[in-house]
């Protein structure tokens, strides 16, 4: 999400005749964009701060800046206090990004942490070096107010772009080359096009979005349990670029710290969407989120959430720690359970999922992928590098047939959790492969 952010951002700046460089003593104007989600993350943009400081006593007209979810929250630490940046400019206040530096360059502190119900940057083309992979933003804040989460307070309301918009982006993005395409939001499931008289919903976005070219492959994150609709599932069975692929987070296999998290479903309502998607789309995976020690999470409950990792076998999981963050309800409760019994069962988490994908991973061999052929692979330019439907990287070696881009049938012959390997066996066009519906 920041990332989309970023180029947002840099679409911005650079119609403003900005241009970035890769040398930061040569910047004029360093902007760091920030997330809050846990404490860590913060932790690390003080670090960055910290790093940039020699850069600033070299070249005091410098315009130090922080952007995003930080913004709000730091403000006054980070301008009044500390003096540490001249200009700290919030998610939905970037389009007077190039007001605010001009401020800061006139020696004043430039501040803009106003949040907005409508601004969508629905009209503002996003700066994208030429790839294959790109995001886009089609929703922006979050109306669910999950207790531990601060991103309803630091980005504020759920509003939907228009389709149209999204639409022209893809057609775009298409002509440019790109294949892989991730529609993002903080629940894109409640996406809703209120400008369009048929009101038109998440599925209908992905359906329209589908259509735009047949080799590209469209994937979303995230979604919330309480809100994929059947109309949703049946869409990814239907169409074959839609990759089989559902990031739906979870965050513990508690019904009771569920509902203290306010995630408003239960493992039951969860674990019969799993099978419900399992059987309408083939081949369909899935990853999640968990978190672990939120406040008064017990043993038998830690107990419930490794349950559900071995029902669900996911195909990979973020697994975090607890992290209490101001403004959140969830901050008023005690954050009990100690740091190192937290440790524990984060490394339990993670200890069995590895194993699970360690499994699945193995049980893909002797299989066929689809993969779409990204370059070559980080450890040697004898082997390229690939992508399955399923997120999965597969390494394959080179030949003089395989091309960046290409889409290429290839037999999986070993793995491990994180990767798996595979030998090519021929080139095919996605939009001639389909998909078989079950139900
Ligand atoms: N502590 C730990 N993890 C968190 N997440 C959100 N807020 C917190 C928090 N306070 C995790 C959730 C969410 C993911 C994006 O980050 O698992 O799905
Ligand atoms: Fe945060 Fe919950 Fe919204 Fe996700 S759905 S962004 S966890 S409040």
């Amino acid at each position: 999400m920041n990332l989309a952010d970023t180029e947002i951002v840099l679409g911005i700046l650079k119609k403003q005749g900005y241009d970035v460089t890769d040398k930061p003593e040569e910047a004029d104007v360093v902007l760091l964009n920030t997330c809050s989600i846990r404490e860590n993350a913060e932790q690390r943009i003080y670090g960055r701060i910290g790093n940039l400081k020699t850069l600033k006593a070299n070249k005091p007209e410098l315009v130090l800046g922080v952007l995003g979810c930080m913004a709000e929250r730091l403000r006054k630490d980070l301008v009044e206090d500390k003096k540490a940046v001249d200009l700290v400019v919030g998610p939905d206040e970037y389009r007077r990004l190039p007001e605010y530096i001009d401020i800061a360059l006139n020696g004043d502190k430039g501040i803009g942490v106003k949040l907005s119900r409508t601004e969508t940057y629905d009209d503002i083309e996003p700066h994208r070096e030429d790839g294959l992979s790109a995001w886009i933003s089609v929703m922006r804040g979050c109306d669910k107010f999950c207790t531990f989460c601060v991103v309803p307070f630091t980005r504020g309301r759920e509003r939907s772009r228009s389709l149209h918009s999204i639409i022209t982006e893809l057609e775009n993005l298409s002509v440019r080359g790109f294949k892989d395409v991730t529609l993002l939001g903080q629940n894109v499931n409640s996406y809703l096009d209120e400008e369009n008289e048929l009101s038109l919903d998440f599925a209908d976005l992905l359906s329209a979005a589908a259509k735009v070219d047949k080799n590209m492959r469209i994937r979303f994150s995230t979604s919330h349990p309480q809100d994929i609709s059947d109309k949703l599932i049946y869409t990814i069975a239907e169409h074959p670029n839609l990759c089989n692929y559902i990031h739906l987070p979870v965050q513990s296999g508690s019904n009771r710290i569920l509902e203290l998290m306010n995630r408003t479903y239960t493992v039951e309502h969860y674990l019969n969407l799993i099978e419900k998607a399992k059987k309408i789309i083939p081949g369909v995976s899935f990853s999640t989120d968990i978190i672990s020690g939120f406040p008064t999470e017990t043993w038998e409950d830690h107990l419930a959430t490794l349950e559900i990792l071995k029902q669900v076998r996911y195909d990979g999981a973020y697994m975090f720690k607890y992290s209490p963050r101001e403004g959140t309800k969830a901050f008023r409760m005690e954050d009990d359970v100690p740091e190192v019994v937290k440790s524990k069962r984060l490394q339990e988490i993670i200890d069995i999922q590895h194993q699970i994908s360690l499994e699945k991973n193995q049980d893909m061999i002797g299989k066929d992928e689809i993969i779409l052929v990204e370059g070559f692979s980080k450890k040697s330019n004898n082997f390229i590098a690939g992508r399955t439907d399923t997120n999965k990287t597969v390494i394959v070696p080179i030949n003089d047939k395989i091309k960046t881009s290409d889409y290429i049938r290839v037999k999986i012959n070993k793995a491990t959790s994180g990767t798996l390997f595979g030998d090519y066996l021929s080139h095919i066009q996605l939009e001639k492969e389909g998909i078989a519906l079950t139900a």
